[in-house]
């Protein structure tokens, strides 16, 4: 690719090809990163987050909703300095285990701009979200209702009640990859439309609870507006049924680029100003909760490797010292990224960019074209902020990845590599 030629939407926003012809992402050479932190490394744009959830925000503030709250679903890159910038934004945080919630808290976090999830939340977890006073608990089955009555029966609180939402399956489907689609009715997530009622009723018993709402995520990765449209639909429908609960938490699910020309998402702001359109049509919720995680954090970081071995084996086989354990996704859910030689973009040599794992699975861009490859190599893999980080395991014994974030030239270490020391640090003799 020539050098200044613009990038495509799948890079975070600012990277360039310097007069190197290296890709730099927030104005860092990728090479001198490769050489200074390693490979793999997740690099990561930090004004590119910052201006998606500035967008957010702005988007939100010119629908003229009154009390929006954008909130960061922390699993789609739950590492305290991501946390924080979000944090520093104005966002609220979604969390969905105790470890998410000790996260949210340590990068700064308001407790009352924490939403805590989950399906199978413990009684643990449930007394670290009261004790912490977290906004809001989005309660996910009757058996949570059970365990929320005997915690405060059993801890007494001040006088506030804790404030909940009820989480529901509209039986809205997106097109999406089955795996993460959560909408549908026969969904492990949330009550069931025709359970609601009684959920309401039971919720209405506990003392220490206050019920403000409802809850629902009808999957990620949604490329298209209509389920959004619906979802609200339903939303309108319980509140006809239902008056009185007037916060509406929507979840997350807007799509982003992964590889350029494939995915055309909607734009932030036309994804926020159609929910509050379809809100305005469907009711008058006084506040309006959104859970952005894949749409805040993909597009602005990318994979760092480096080439151990180029071999022809009917296909050519470009073998990176990474892969599944830092990006499960192609694994997980057929997920397609694009790759790139950090130094010469573009390229027409068809090959397969392999992880180093022991699986034949571990595959991280099965139909890449890249330009000559050869072994020392750093190749890049952009779009890699969402779900990657986050599902980043040790498998092989292979050491999980530092994040690097990078701003007008400078970049600094917020995660360093795992060492060999972290992998013997659990075990008891
Ligand atoms: C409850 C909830 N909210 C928000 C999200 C974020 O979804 P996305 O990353 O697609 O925006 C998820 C993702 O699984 C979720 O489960």
């Amino acid at each position: 690719m020539a050098i200044g030629s613009s990038l495509s939407r799948v890079f975070p926003l600012g990277s360039r090809v310097n007069d190197l012809g290296r890709l730099e992402i927030g104005g860092c050479d990728t090479i001198e990163l490769a050489r200074e932190f390693g490979t793999p490394a997740y690099v990561v744009a930090e004004d590119d987050l910052r201006s998606r959830a500035r967008a957010y925000l702005q988007a939100a503030a010119e629908t003229g909703q009154e009390d929006f709250g954008v909130v960061f679903a922390s699993k789609a890159f739950p590492c305290t300095a991501v946390l924080s910038l979000f944090a520093e934004e104005g966002l609220w945080c979604d969390v969905a285990s105790e470890g998410e919630l000790h996260l949210a808290l340590a990068a700064g976090f308001a407790p009352e701009r924490i939403v805590v999830h989950g399906n199978a939340k413990s009684l643990a977890e449930l007394a670290m979200a009261l004790r912490a006073g977290v906004g809001l608990i989005v309660i996910d089955n009757f058996d949570e209702i059970d365990r929320l009555r005997d915690l405060l029966a059993g801890e007494p609180r001040g006088a506030e009640p804790q404030q909940v939402l009820l989480r529901i399956t509209p039986d809205v489907k997106g097109e999406t990859h089955e795996k993460i689609s959560t909408g549908q009715a026969d969904s492990k997530f949330g009550f069931s439309m025709i359970d609601v009622p009684e959920a309401v009723r039971r919720v209405a018993e506990v003392h220490g609870l206050a019920l403000r709402g409802f809850h629902a995520h009808i999957g990620s990765q949604l490329l298209d507006l209509d389920p959004f449209r619906r979802e609200v639909a339903e939303f309108g429908k319980l509140a006809a049924r239902i008056p009185g609960l007037d916060v509406w938490d929507l979840g997350g699910g807007l799509g982003v680029r992964y590889v350029a020309g494939r995915e055309s998402p909607p734009e932030i702001e036309e994804y926020v100003a159609t929910l509050v359109d379809a809100v305005r049509g469907s009711g008058s919720p006084r506040r309006l909760l959104i859970e952005p995680g894949r749409s805040l954090t993909a597009n602005g970081c990318v994979t760092l490797y480096t080439v151990e071995s180029v071999k022809r084996n009917v296909s050519t086989w470009v073998a990176v010292d990474g892969g599944m354990s830092d990006n499960l996704r192609p694994m997980l859910y057929g997920a397609r990224y694009e790759a790139h030689v950090a130094d010469r973009l573009g390229g027409s040599v068809s090959c397969v960019l392999a992880g180093k794992h022991c699986e034949s699975g571990d595959v991280i861009v099965a139909e890449a074209h890249l330009d000559d490859p050869r072994a020392g190599d750093v190749i890049v893999t952009p779009a890699t902020g969402a779900y990657c980080y986050a599902m980043g395991n040790n498998y092989n014994g292979v050491l999980r990845a530092p994040v690097v974030f990078c701003k007008d030239g400078d970049a600094r270490l917020v995660v360093r590599r795992d060492s060999l020391e972290d992998l013997t640090a659990r075990d008891v003799r």
